[in-house]
């Protein structure tokens, strides 16, 4: 675990030191060139260094305007959107945040205590336990974000001039975090093909804790967050930035028979 959460830590460092050089963005099938549109998906990045300039108000309706028309179950769009650019909202938000990710990190990183020690066990027990209870969030992945965002190595919003909020109608047919996440993708790619950076932020989950804030964001009852979405005009060219991806095995039924295709 512990090797794994030091490999994560030096990918975000690296993520939050902005676009690499030259990095392989992708290859097309042999034969078949990408269209417009796969290749719109395939160069999207998330973008996690921002220019201070704000993105003008009739790009961020129009981008909205894409996330309103996302399907979803029953088409009963569980969702409604909360746009905030005020500075210091933004700054207050952050730190929030910030705050959560130092206690959250006292509480559960055991490596800050040295081995054969009494508090190391008990921060490890404590670790644990809270992995039983959401096993999600103690992904090496979000303990080494939680670990970096508290020692002030990586941001939580990315100093985005712009943040939106699709808040979850909890009474959504079926699930509506997917429908959540369809109306994010729709928004960060019509984001992407105005020339503007976005990234999601799933730490912006830990704002519910906070009754203020999350009544400052309108997100009560019926109303959650789910995800954020920074937006602004990105430093660099994010396409540059090589983010791997594997290669899953795909299952593949026909006529009678069972492949496994890669
Ligand atoms: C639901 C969701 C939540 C995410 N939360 C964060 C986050 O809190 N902070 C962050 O920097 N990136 C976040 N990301 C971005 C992922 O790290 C990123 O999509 C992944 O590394 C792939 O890189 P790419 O988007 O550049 O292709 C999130 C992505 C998704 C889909």
């Amino acid at each position: 675990m512990e090797a794994a959460e030091a490999a994560v830590l030096d990918e975000l460092e690296e993520l939050a030191r902005g676009p690499g050089a030259g990095a392989a963005i992708h290859e097309s099938l042999p034969g078949a060139e990408w269209n417009a549109l796969e290749d719109a998906f395939l160069r999207r990045r998330s973008v996690r260094k921002y220019k201070a300039k704000q993105v003008p108000a009739h790009l961020v309706r129009r981008i909205l305007e894409i996330g309103r028309y996302a399907p979803s179950q029953g088409n009963c769009q569980p969702w409604k959107f909360v746009v905030v650019r005020d500075k210091d909202m933004i700054a207050r938000l952050e730190r929030y945040c910030v705050d959560e990710c130092k206690k959250l990190s006292r509480l559960l990183d055991y490596s800050h205590y040295a081995k054969g020690t009494l508090r190391r066990a008990v921060s490890r027990l404590t670790a644990g336990v809270f992995n039983r209870l959401d096993h999600n969030m103690l992904h090496p992945v979000p303990v080494s974000a939680v670990k970096a965002i508290a020692e002030g190595r990586f941001a939580v919003f990315h100093k985005a001039p712009t943040l939106i909020f699709p808040l979850m109608d909890k009474r959504g047919v079926g699930s509506p975090e997917v429908d959540i996440g369809i109306v994010g993708t729709n928004i960060v790619m019509a984001a992407h093909s105005h020339g503007l950076g976005s990234c999601w932020v799933g730490f912006s989950k830990l704002l519910a804790r906070n009754k203020e804030l999350s009544e400052m964001l309108g997100a009560v009852w019926p109303y959650e967050i789910v995800e954020t979405i920074a937006l602004g005009y990105p430093i660099g060219d994010p396409t540059q930035n090589h983010v791997p991806r594997q290669t899953h095995e795909i299952t593949w039924w026909e006529d009678g028979k069972k492949q496994i295709l890669y």
